[in-house]
């Protein structure tokens, strides 16, 4: 029985014997074949789809050893910035540790499941009238004097137990794949999935490490250009950041691995997102789908050789987001109680 990923791969986290483990049995997600974007690319490509975590995205594999490290330390109470993913885990791996949970969420710029997630499962939520950025100095300075643990991913317990999916794509397939691809916000998820790669080639499990490919949305891409967004702006809210703090981690993956981190636009988001659901059968959240329309961008530029093996992580679940989804789909049409009709509008009859 899968009992989370702190069980799975304890000798590979900071963790000890001592540390109580708080855990809602994250991890262990499935990596999906995607035959469509196979066609597309030329190549081999899988959907690492961390939708299937507990709270619905791979917050919860950081979640899970931040706050059983912040149990062992004697923290009552976790704060955290966030654009709506990690106050979701945060939320509910503090209601299950029985700590208090505040969060700083920028106001009006959250995904509405992100913002249910956060309320029902007990959390003080802040919304402060300034971007993600702004949250993070507040949550930053609010930790550093008073006492309260800090569970952003500037937590290193965060991206050692998101490393953790790196260990289980290996396992999947054998090997690490030649590209893996992310979409990046506050640069710490390529951060730690590097982490992961590296590890497991020192350790033998692993006979080579992928190529890092991470992709910002265009509005919000302080990486690619190489200068802080003081007014980030994209549909992709999760992604909403214009000072990443694990920055120079995230330039150390893609010059190590010999990989990129490219931005691209909410058109091209919004055509992966429609592509992953209607295609794929996976649902997404637009965040996430910027790995995927950062693949095909890449594939058409010639910089994904064919034949290669693909991971793409799509972070969180479609779910997350209602509104969006609703807002771009066609909508549904009513009818009577009547065969015929409901035959006719589906165009059997
Ligand atoms: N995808 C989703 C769905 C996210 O929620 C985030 C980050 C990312 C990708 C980017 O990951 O920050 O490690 O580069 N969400 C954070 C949050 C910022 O507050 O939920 P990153």
């Amino acid at each position: 029985m899968w009992r989370g990923l702190i069980e799975a791969y304890r000798e590979r986290l900071p963790v000890t014997a001592a540390t109580p483990v708080i855990t809602l049995h994250e991890g262990n997600t499935p990596l999906v074949p995607a035959p469509a974007l196979s066609a597309r690319t030329g190549c081999d490509v899988y959907l690492k789809v961390e939708g299937a975590n507990p709270t619905g995205s791979f917050k919860d594999r950081g979640m899970t050893v931040a706050v059983s490290k912040a149990v062992e330390s004697g923290s009552k109470a976790i704060i955290c910035a966030s654009t709506g993913n990690t106050s979701a885990s945060a939320a509910a791996y503090a209601a299950r540790a029985g700590l208090t949970c505040a969060v700083l969420v920028p106001q009006g710029k959250i995904a509405l499941g992100k913002l249910a997630q956060a309320l029902v499962h007990g959390a003080r939520l802040l919304q402060v009238s300034g971007n993600f950025d702004d949250c993070l100095n507040l949550a930053s300075k609010l930790a550093q004097d008073y006492p309260v643990a800090l569970v952003n991913s500037v937590n290193p317990d965060r991206l050692h137990g998101q490393k953790t999916a790196a260990f289980e794509i290996v396992e999947a397939l054998g090997d690490a794949p030649d590209i893996h691809c992310l979409p990046v916000g506050n640069a710490g998820n390529i951060s730690a999935y590097w982490m992961g790669y590296r590890e497991d080639l020192a350790a033998g499990n692993a006979t080579r490490t992928p190529k890092m490919y991470g992709f910002q949305a265009s509005g919000a891409a302080p990486i690619v250009s190489g200068q802080v967004v003081a007014e980030p702006s994209t549909i992709a809210t999760a992604i909403r950041i214009g000072n990443p703090a694990s920055w120079t981690k995230a330039l150390d993956a893609r010059d190590s691995s010999g990989g990129l981190i490219d931005a691209v636009t909410d058109r091209a988001i919004l055509a992966a997102y429609r592509l992953l659901a209607r295609q794929v059968g996976v649902f997404v959240e637009l965040g996430s789908a910027a790995s995927v329309a950062g693949l095909l961008q890449a594939a058409e530029a010639g910089k994904v050789p064919p034949g290669s093996t693909v991971v793409c992580t799509v972070t969180g679940h479609g779910l997350k987001d209602p509104e969006w989804a609703i807002s771009t789909a066609p909508a549904p049409t009513t009818i009577e109680v009547d065969v015929l009709a409901a035959a006719r509008t589906l165009d059997l009859a």
